[in-house]
């Protein structure tokens, strides 16, 4: 009876539905979960099947294997250890017929060495203000709370709040003040030369924060907006300098007040106390809107009421403007003059009144690259400009938007001008009401953070940052990787070497060193002799591997599918 009942259930098992095609034998996959830190791998067979399930991993830091075992049962845990990178294939044999396939599958690993307890500083050393306008910056230290917060040499009208390390108030003399920024906990005291900028310019180096669209999409709310800004604050993203919290699309009301002025809907009861909130957290307000009469969402755009509507802005204290093509095209389509200064004009338009307000918005153009506004984007002085459509969470997009179209946009990026590869696409997203994972493989994800960060690019972390893992925040949160994106010379990376699969790609940094990506584009584990590029390259000094924060010998080394080893030549 026991026996009939224990075979029922894994007839049960093996009859699971959403099996697809794979090899010999017919309608067998194997599915790798994970879970919560957990993974397994289970046979998946719409019929009833025995055989023998194998499990072997390859260590890619030692490129020894590992024996994970055997079964008979269908499905077995994965032996996994979360600071390891192994790629765990499994074979499951047919009883009858002998045949077999197998499938792997690398969990996610953490790279990203744990932060001291002591303050650590990982912000940028240059911040940019406008003279007298408000300086809105939460210094990016970590370390354990209670800290507290100076900083020598702060010029007048500067204030900074001790508890918070809010650096506030309004300094009207322009020119570069050197500082010293100081945090002291229980456990140490960090010192941190800093130079804040009072000019012309803004966004010395790329924006980072959050934005609601590939997450929320069109059901972003206020509530939403909130529990993200506050898990960046709580998960500590905002000690590594993620500061705007940007709300995309479909904040608008249905129709304009009797004024004309714009206001947001139900879903946004309080956009000046958000706005508030935020600033009081030392964090920055992002908000969209088109140049057309509606927005991408068809909620109501800009177009005869830019002047207004950056009013409105200002006073819910809006510091980043997303401001979408979109709806435009309309407009567009009635004159027929298509020449540059065609693209060009709706933006110039929105540049003189934004720049009239007596704060600092950071002016994001989002027209998908039409026009090479590469070339413009400066001109309208722009701060960013989408150099892509948008991006997706699958590999094709990643590799077309990060490795083909970035490639020839190196020489158009530079400090206050940026080119936007997009949002990014890691953690929980869904671009609506249901999230899920993020579709990216682990070392895919290695590879996006690792690319952008080399491109200079934004970093707008597209995600449900409350429901954000371990691996995400570890990701997201390596100070080494981010001082990349963040070096104040602002020069992108280009691809130096491109050797089949094996990608090199390289930007000079502001201490004199380079910055290395190593991509392995093919899909199968590749042992890569990075020595022998360096030295093509010319390269020679200490080689740092960036992610795992430590000096390596210029050897060869193993690289995962679609993965990277980001380097640092000093
Ligand atoms: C698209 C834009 C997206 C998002 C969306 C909102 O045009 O590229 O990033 O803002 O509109 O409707």
């Amino acid at each position: 009876m026991i026996l009939k009942l224990l075979l029922g259930c894994l007839a049960l098992f093996l009859g699971q539905t959403n099996a697809r095609m794979t090899t010999e034998p017919d309608i067998i996959d194997l599915r790798f979960t994970e879970e919560n830190g957990n993974c397994s791998v289970s046979v998946i067979s719409p019929s009833k099947i025995r055989g023998e399930l194998r499990l072997e991993g390859f260590d890619l830091e030692s490129g020894e294997t590992i024996d994970g075992g055997v079964t008979k049962s269908g499905s077995m845990v994965v032996p996994h250890d979360k600071a390891k990178a192994v790629r765990w294939t499994a074979s499951f044999t047919d009883k009858k017929t002998g045949q077999s396939i197998s499938k792997s599958f690398i969990p996610k690993y953490i790279l990203t060495p744990a932060a001291p307890k002591s303050p650590r500083y990982n912000g940028p050393s240059v911040f940019g203000v406008r003279p007298g306008s408000p300086i809105i910056l939460r210094l990016a230290f970590s370390g354990e709370r209670p800290m507290s917060f100076s900083v020598e040499g702060l010029p007048e009208g500067a204030v900074i709040d001790a508890r918070e390390g809010i650096l506030g108030g309004k300094v009207s003399v322009p020119g570069d003040y050197n500082l010293t920024l100081v945090a002291e906990n229980e456990f140490g005291t960090c010192r941190q030369p800093f130079t804040l900028r009072v000019g012309p310019k803004i966004a010395l180096t790329p924006p980072m924060g959050w934005n609601s669209w590939n997450c929320w999409g069109l059901t972003v709310s206020q509530e939403k907006v909130i529990s993200s800004a506050s898990a960046i604050l709580l998960k500590g993203l905002a000690d590594y300098g993620y500061n705007y919290i940007n709300i995309d699309d479909s904040w608008e009301a249905d129709t304009r007040n009797a004024d004309g002025s714009i206001s947001a809907n139900d879903k946004f009861p309080d956009m000046k106390g958000l706005g508030d909130w935020l600033h009081g957290h030392g964090l920055r307000m992002g908000i969209y809107s088109s140049p057309g009469d509606r927005t991408c969402g068809n909620y109501l755009g800009s177009l005869g009421h830019e002047k207004q509507d950056m009013e409105t802005f200002n006073s819910w204290g809006v510091d980043y403007l997303k401001y979408d093509w979109c709806g435009y095209s309309r407009e567009f389509d009635k004159n027929p003059d298509k020449s540059i200064a065609s693209f060009v004009r709706p933006y110039l338009k929105m540049e003189e009144f934004l720049r009239a307000q007596p704060r600092d918005i950071f002016y994001s153009l989002c027209q998908y690259s039409t026009a090479e506004v590469w070339k413009w984007g400066h001109a309208v002085d722009a701060n960013s400009w989408r150099t892509t459509s948008d991006i997706r969470d699958t590999w094709a997009f990643l590799y077309d938007i990060g490795f083909v179209q970035q490639a020839p946009l190196y020489p158009y990026s530079q400090p206050g001008h940026w080119n936007d590869p997009d949002m990014l696409v890691v953690g929980q997203l869904g671009w609506g009401a249901h999230l899920r994972d993020s579709r990216l493989t682990v070392d895919e994800q290695y590879t996006h953070i690792s690319l952008w960060c080399l491109l200079a690019a934004n970093l707008l972390i597209g995600c449900d940052v409350s429901r954000m893992d371990d691996f995400t925040v570890a990701l997201l949160c390596n100070n080494e990787v981010l001082a990349i994106d963040q070096d104040p010379l602002g020069k992108q990376a280009r691809p130096v070497i491109v050797d089949g699969d094996i990608q090199i790609w390289s930007r000079p940094l502001s201490d004199g060193g380079t910055a290395i990506g190593v991509f392995n584009l093919s899909e199968e584990v590749r042992k890569v002799d990075i020595g022998r590029y360096l030295e093509q390259l010319s390269l020679s000094g200490t080689v740092r591997d960036l992610w795992r924060q430590k000096d390596i010998a210029p050897g060869s080394y193993w690289i995962a599918p679609h993965g990277v080893r980001m380097l640092k030549i000093k």
